[in-house]
């Protein structure tokens, strides 16, 4: 119980939290107890929700069961400087990630075009038009019609609808609409990215940055590095400018990054 308290995510801002947490089923009969702990040490924690299962599907949500609080988990999370309105109940988000958020925005130049694949709530386009208002357009493209939802509502609260230009749709169909147009895309969709790198290298202008998420094993990021030279359009030259760890995946699995430059 020690170590279920100290290691959930709350997400939220003073107003309300929701506390997501793990809960192993040897302590299924201590759920409630856990979860008024939480509630009484985390004030505006208004909801309390164990994950259930992995994130599935196209939509790469998971399942929860609310343990204590109100069904309505709808929150405004305050993160770097913007806020994200978000329901972890009905689109993905990772308030853990928000770190890698801004190492992505301090690294878009004035001018840039940006297209931010699998855009979700738009916490990285948000994020690169609050870090850098002379970009010069940032594309998003979402599949989750919640999470289109509430992209638009997070671009209007932030301020940014004359830098993020937002699609709903599958990748594959909407970016023939950006070929050869980007500067830099990014691929947050570690399972599948390999999937749509071709669509990725093709809104690329002559040169460019990819930033590819996948899932790696520790000590076997080399192997990326190696699939990655038989999925890349040869005609193109490529230099991987850097491998990061994200956050943990899986036991002894990392999220990763790959900063692709393409010439
Ligand atoms: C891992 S989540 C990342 C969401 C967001 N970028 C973030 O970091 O919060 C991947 C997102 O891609 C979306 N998605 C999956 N396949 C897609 C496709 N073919 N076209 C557009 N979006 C897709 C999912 O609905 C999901 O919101």
């Amino acid at each position: 119980m020690k170590n279920i308290l100290s290691s959930f995510d709350i997400i939220g801002s003073k107003e309300k939290k929701v506390a997501i947490v793990e809960i192993s089923p040897k302590l299924e009969s201590e759920k409630e107890k856990i979860a008024e702990q939480i509630m009484s040490t985390n004030k505006n924690v208004k909801s309390v929700l164990r994950k259930i299962s992995e994130r599935k599907g196209e939509h790469r949500i998971r399942e929860f069961e609310l343990v204590a609080g109100d069904n309505n988990t709808e929150v405004f999370h305050r993160e770097n400087n913007y806020i994200l309105k978000v329901d972890p109940q009905k689109t993905y988000f990772s308030s853990r990630e928000g770190t890698e958020r801004q190492r992505i925005a301090e690294q878009v130049k004035a001018g840039e075009m940006v297209l931010v694949m699998f855009s979700g709530i738009c916490a990285y386009a948000i994020a690169i038009a609050k870090k850098n208002s002379q970009v010069g357009k940032i594309f998003a493209v979402e599949i989750n019609h919640d999470a289109v939802e509430y992209a638009k509502e997070n671009i209007r609260i932030n301020k940014v609808a004359h830098l993020v230009s937002l699609r709903e749709g599958d990748v594959r169909k909407v970016c023939v609409e950006f070929f050869g147009k980007c500067d830099r895309v990014i691929m947050p969709l570690p399972l599948s990215a390999k999937t749509f790198l071709d669509i990725a290298e093709k809104c690329l202008k002559k040169t460019g940055m990819i930033h590819y998420y996948t899932i790696a094993e520790e000590n076997k990021f080399g192997e990326v590095e190696k699939e990655l030279k038989t999925l890349v359009d040869v005609r193109r030259r490529y230099k991987i400018k850097s491998v990061r760890k994200v956050l943990p995946y899986a036991p002894r699995k990392f999220k990763i990054c790959l900063d692709i430059e393409v010439f």
